[in-house]
């Protein structure tokens, strides 16, 4: 397994190109099963889940063509499909159950491995099956599957016990094929799942207020192909913005809707960072001194719990104590033993954490089991003392496109090593 090795002190400066958006992608690719042809997405990004995603399509009989550098997917799943999705590859990544609501809806049949617990916590599919049911379809656990069956799907009235953002999604699919109205209240408002519904109106959809906590979706006989673009990564984008942060360095992060990461962007400013909207950009200069931050993980518009793991690693060099709640996820801490092994104070109460700053933090060994969780150690790695080694790298890999070469593009001393971890 590659490791990821690097010598902390370097002030980053330069311009980062953010890829297309990981989540995005994910159910944006799903929706492939439910048009008529072929569909072609443009900047995809070369990520691992994105790749896990279409080897599903393609073992269910889709036609999967990646242009050239990768970037370009073609996807087309008229003709034989078959409506499997096995443990095999759903167990590698949970957003596999994306292909559920595609499936009943187009073909009226659907059996997908359950996906399980994951790192982060238990992640219940519930919302999912009890919004496909007031549609209509006839839902079985089947050994660790769920088994999805409905002649033709019906317009519901659905009101989600929480806003789940691939819940959303899932369900959004599903009712663009039914027969009659939909709507989904409690959804999430996520811009993930806007830009499903801006794709899925490409198609020959008829949603409105996705983007917002109510979804009307007025089901219609067919979709069409359609080619579209993914929008950029606002995570990818915000970890590049918390690096700049930390090294004091001065980045443009270009590529980036800016209205994506207001959250974001204002607990930077809060910790003391200048960031400022540029043309082409969202500008980001650290700040010598950085104060500590309160931030309550919430769903969007809210503070992004995938943001969560990067911010404590700010707070960590911050002038004081942060308070840090984690409310959407029960097990997403996993970063802070490998931190504090790297010198970090930070104290972990339930879904609470106190991080007393600032810290000099030295190199180490690091490893953790989630993407956002190895992300964080990379950023602990720009500002260690000397050097750190962060092993099982294929959990960044997910998730970042060659965060590396991007570091290293703007000065960071930063570089993977193939082989064992
Ligand atoms: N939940 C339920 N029942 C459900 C669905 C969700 O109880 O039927 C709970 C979950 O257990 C969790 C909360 O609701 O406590 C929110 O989960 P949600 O369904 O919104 O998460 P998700 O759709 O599984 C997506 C992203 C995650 C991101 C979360 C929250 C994709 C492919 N994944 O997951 O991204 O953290 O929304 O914003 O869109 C990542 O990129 O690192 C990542 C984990």
């Amino acid at each position: 397994m590659d490791k990821i090795i690097i010598r902390g002190g370097a002030r980053l400066r330069g311009e980062v190109r953010i890829s297309g958006a990981k989540n995005a992608a994910l159910p944006i690719l799903a929706s492939s099963l439910l048009a008529r042809g072929t569909c072609t997405f443009k900047n995809v990004p070369l990520l691992n889940d994105v790749s896990t995603m279409a080897r599903l399509l393609g073992a269910m009989g889709a036609e999967v063509e990646r242009g050239r550098g990768g970037r370009t997917l073609r996807l087309r799943s008229e003709g034989a499909i078959s409506c499997d999705a096995s443990y095999e590859l759903v167990k590698t990544m949970r957003a596999s159950v994306l292909v559920l609501g595609p499936l009943v809806a187009r073909h009226g049949y659907a059996r997908v491995s359950l996906p399980g617990g994951c790192a982060i916590g238990a992640r219940p599919i519930d919302q999912h099956v009890k919004g496909l049911e007031a549609m209509g379809a006839k839902i079985s656990l089947d050994h660790g599957y769920v088994v999805a069956r409905a002649k033709r799907l019906h317009g519901a009235s659905i009101v989600c016990d929480i806003p789940t953002v691939t819940g959303t999604e899932n369900l959004m699919m599903a009712a663009s094929l039914a027969v009659g109205r939909t709507c989904i209240e409690n959804a999430a408002r996520e811009p993930e799942v806007e830009e499903l519904g801006r794709v899925l109106n490409k198609m020959g959809a008829r949603i409105e207020g996705a983007g917002t906590s109510v979804v009307t979706i007025d089901g219609v006989d067919e979709l069409q192909p359609i080619e579209h673009a993914i929008m950029p990564d606002r995570i990818e984008a915000g970890t590049f913005m918390v690096a700049a942060a930390i090294t004091r360095g001065d980045v443009l992060v270009r590529d980036v809707v800016p209205e994506h990461l207001d959250a974001v962007i204002a607990k930077l400013r809060a910790a003391g960072t200048e960031v400022t909207l540029e043309a082409d950009g969202l500008r980001v200069r650290g700040a010598a001194e950085i104060r500590p931050v309160d931030i309550t993980t919430q769903p969007h518009p809210g503070f992004p719990t995938d943001m969560q793991a990067q911010f404590m690693v700010l707070a960590t060099q911050a002038q004081g104590q942060s308070v840090i709640a984690e409310t959407i996820f029960e097990n997403r801490y996993m970063h802070v033993q490998e931190l504090n092994r790297m010198g970090a104070a930070v104290m972990v109460d339930g879904r609470t954490s106190v991080i007393r700053g600032p810290s000099q933090l030295s190199g180490a060994q690091v490893m953790a089991t989630d993407l956002r969780a190895s992300a964080s150690l990379i950023l602990a790695g720009l500002i260690a003392d000397g050097k750190t080694e962060v092993l099982r790298v294929y959990h960044l890999d997910r998730g970042y496109e060659r965060i590396e070469r991007k570091l290293r593009a703007l000065g960071a001393d930063i570089k993977r090593m193939k082989g064992r971890g």
